[in-house]
């Protein structure tokens, strides 16, 4: 069942889906799904859930939603490991930030055609950390939307993890210290 963070839904009957069915499945994609992202999930996992959320979101707000799922599903498109890439980066290189978006651009437009709308979502995913700024948006919507997917990603499994019995600990531990 295809799945994003924090939601029940079956994305593959949704309106959701209609908009990415025919990239959701490619090679270049399904590649990402053997990726740890973020620490606790997968590449391919933190792009769908990233595609969803600003495809609610877009559509909530009357843009261009289409293009924001398909270009939320490319706009970490790339396969190197940034710890081996930063250790050997030297001095004039890219940061990852600014390197990982354009590489995930260059493989996007070999997975598909891409518009200009979602050239700009994916080359400037990660504003404001990375210049120029967003023309459109749909690119500002999914720069929040990708930082509040990696919360999730990170957050939610941890919470998964901690049993109630400690989490009253914990609290408990707290309160005592407080009297
Ligand atoms: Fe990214
Ligand atoms: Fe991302």
């Amino acid at each position: 069942m295809l799945k994003a963070i924090c939601s029940g839904k079956d994305l593959s009957s949704t309106s959701f889906y209609d908009c990415v069915s025919d990239i959701i499945s490619c090679p270049e994609l399904s590649r990402l799904k053997g990726i740890t992202h973020h620490i606790c999930t997968t590449r391919f996992q933190h792009s769908l859930n990233v595609s969803y959320y600003s495809y609610v979101v877009c559509r909530f707000l009357r843009l261009d939603a289409r293009s924001a799922a398909r270009a939320g599903l490319l706009h970490d498109l790339f396969y190197y490991d940034r710890k081996t890439y930063n250790a050997s980066r030297s001095k004039g290189q890219p940061s990852h930030s600014s390197m990982h978006a354009a590489v995930a651009l260059k493989n996007a437009c070999a997975v598909t055609d891409i518009s200009k709308l979602e050239r700009d979502i994916i080359a400037k995913h990660m504003w404001p950390v990375t210049r120029p700024v967003p023309k459109y948006r749909e690119t500002y919507v999914i720069t929040v939307i990708d930082k509040y997917c990696a919360i999730l990603e990170f957050c939610v499994p941890q919470l998964k993890k901690a049993s109630p019995a400690r989490i009253v600990t914990l609290i408990g531990t707290k309160s005592s210290r407080r009297m």
